[in-house]
This record gives structure tokens, sequence and C-alpha cells, in this order.
């Protein structure tokens, strides 16, 4: 028998007179009673740890989970996917929370509604200036032959054009916009596109004495809209033109996939310029804006470039951002997957 053991007797006698002895060991001491009680305290309490455990992330899981999936549907529709809704099968809650997504949907499909009509509207009303502009364009040759060279026929025959290309652009936006996909993607060499993008550009720039560069390439191949996305990496290029200080360069770098975006071809896009304020670097890529400030130079631009390059980025499943680069100047990075599939 163990030390700390010790063993108990109890004599009975039956009705029928036999004698019994029941026998016991029983723990010694008070320190041995109390090993027994923790030990057995120890596995209550962690059972009741436990279930409590199981109850708890059960009920988080009931109560997070439709603020969660809410959530993950506002972030999409803030990043512009406009048709994203709440998942259908929590309004069938009959709680609080059930209610919040219903409305969250509502609200949602009203909002889609509302932008899509001023999308719509700003497309008729694109479309319909056309005309009277063409009939301008008309009558303005009518009466330069009749008149001759007059500078104020000049005059009105820029803002004819500079009208014409808004209105270009505005259609192009509004295209853009309410597309939901890539109709025709196809394969193309990514790194000619750039090359042949910025040799186009430095024959610009050579106007004001800068260069354009193309300081790294790698042959990348990725299916795309061409036309497209030539137009959307020209539009960074040429406002990097534009603002560049004369006499410097406008760098293009392209990079295959790297260690930590293996997904991605990478395009950047530094010019030595004045660059942007910091606080209104995420607003270049809205419709119609142009940072005012009396510093920079006098700019002709619409506001539109950008807008169109972003929207054609994320028509590719890419992004755009930009910052501003060390020392001087804008620093415009667009990644572009390279899983995309062809048509
Ligand atoms: N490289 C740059 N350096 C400094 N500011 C820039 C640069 N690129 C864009 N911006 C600022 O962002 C604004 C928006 O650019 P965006 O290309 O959309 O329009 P835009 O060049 O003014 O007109 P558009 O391209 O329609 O002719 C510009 O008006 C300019 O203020
Ligand atoms: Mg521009």
């Amino acid at each position: 028998m163990p030390n700390n053991m010790m063993r108990m007797g109890l004599r009975v006698t039956s009705q029928t007179g036999l004698p019994y002895i029941f026998a016991t060991e029983l723990p010694v001491g008070p320190r041995a009673m109390l090993q027994t009680n923790v030990s057995a305290l120890v596995i209550r309490s962690a059972l009741a740890f436990l279930m409590s455990a199981i109850v708890c992330y059960v009920l988080a899981q009931f109560l997070t989970g439709p603020i969660l999936n809410l959530r993950a549907a506002a972030l999409r529709i803030t990043a512009g996917d406009l048709g994203v809704r709440a998942d259908a099968r929590l309004t069938q809650r009959k709680d609080e929370l059930g209610d919040l997504v219903l409305d969250f949907n509502r609200m949602a499909d009203t909002n889609q509604r509302v932008i899509s009509r001023q999308r719509q509207l700003l497309y008729d009303v694109s479309h319909e200036l056309r005309s009277p502009l063409t009939r301008m364009n008309v009558a303005l040759d009518l009466l330069r032959n009749r008149v001759g060279e007059d500078s104020a026929l000049d005059r009105i025959e820029l803002d004819t054009e500079r009208l014409n290309e808004m209105i270009g652009r505005l259609l192009t936006v509004t295209k853009l916009e309410n597309a939901s996909t890539l109709l025709n993607p196809v394969p193309l060499a990514l790194s000619d596109l750039v090359r042949s993008i910025a040799s186009d550009a430095d024959f610009e720039a050579q106007r004001n004495g800068g260069t354009v560069r193309v300081v790294n390439t790698c042959d990348i191949s990725m299916n795309g809209d061409y036309s497209l996305l030539r137009s959307a990496i020209e539009n960074v290029v040429r406002n990097a033109v534009r603002h560049t200080e004369p006499n410097t360069s406008v760098d293009i770098q392209l990079d295959g996939p790297t260690k930590t975006d293996r997904a991605n071809a990478i395009i950047t896009v530094r010019d030595h310029g004045e660059g942007v304020p910091e606080n209104e670097l995420a607003n270049i890529f809205e419709p119609f804006y142009r940072v005012i400030d009396a510093d920079r130079k006098d700019e002709n631009g619409v506001g539109l470039g950008l807008s169109i390059t972003d929207r054609v980025i994320r028509l590719h499943g890419g992004t755009i951002e930009a910052s501003n680069a060390i020392g001087c100047g804008l620093l415009v990075t667009i990644r572009l997957p390279l899983s995309l599939q062809s048509a």
C-alpha cells in the first residue's frame, strides 16, 4: 500500500446475524485530500472553459458574420463595383441585423439606379452636342471661305476643336463606366506598347528640351484591349511630359512579376515637375478634377485623362496609384494582371 494511503474497515452484522467487514483505502492527510480536489477542479474548469469558448465562438459568428459581409460589400461598392450586394440570405434573419442587410441592399440599389441614370444623361447630352458642333464647324469653314483669314475665326475654331475633344472624352468615360467587362481582350506585347508610346511622347517632349526614356523594360505579354491600354498609358505619359520641368526627363519603367508581386506587370512613369499636393493625390483620378494652384503652369487639360486611364486599368483588373517621387515630380504606378484570359 502507498505511504499516503490509509486503510479503513467497518464491521456490520446482517439481519441473519452474519458479520461483514467493509474495507476501503483513503488518501492520508489534508494535502492529499486537496490534491484530489484540485485535479477534479482543474478538469471541471477546463471543461467549462471549453464549453463557453465554443458557445462564444458560435455566438460571435452569428453576430459578426453579417457585419463582415456588409463591410466587404461596402468596400467593393466604394471601389466602384456598384452591382455588389450583401448576401441576400442574411435578409431571412428575423432580427435587427437582417433588417440592416435588407436596408443596405435597398440603399445600394437606389445608388446604382441614380448613378446609372446620371451616366446615361451625361452620355446622351454629350452625344447630342456633337451634331450642332459638327454644323458649327461646317459653318465656320463657309465663313472662312467668305471673309478669309481672321483671328476671331481662329479662336472659334480652336474652341470648337477643344469642345469636340472634350465631348469625345466624355463619351469615352461614360462608355467605360457602363462597361462591366472587357469585350475582346487579345494577346499583346506590353513592352512594345510601352516603347512605342515613349517614342511618340519623346517627340512631343523635345519641344521643351526634354526627353522620354524607357529606363528599364523586359519582354512581357498579356491579354488586353490594345487601343484602350494605349490611350490609358499615353494619358499618364502625356501628363508627365506636360508637367515635367524644361530640359528634364520623363522616365518609364516596365517590370515583370517580382518576388513580392508575382501576378502583375508594373509600369511606372516618373517626371521631374511640381508633383501634386499630398491631400489631392487620390482626387486626380476623379472626372474633371484638376489641381488649381497659382504656382502651377497654365493647364489646358479638361481633367478627364486620368479618370479614363483609371477606368481602363480597372477593366483590365489592375490598379493605378500616384505618389510624389523623392526629390520632385509625380510617380504613377500601374499594375496590370498577367492572368487575364483572352476572348
Ligand atoms: N505628372 C503630373 N504632375 C503634376 N500634376 C499632374 C500630373 N498628372 C496629372 N496632374 C494633375 O492631375 C489633374 C488631372 O489629370 P488628368 O489627366 O485627368 O486631366 P488633364 O491632364 O488636366 O486633362 P486631360 O487629360 O483630360 O486633357 C491635372 O489637371 C493636373 O492638375
Ligand atoms: Mg491629362
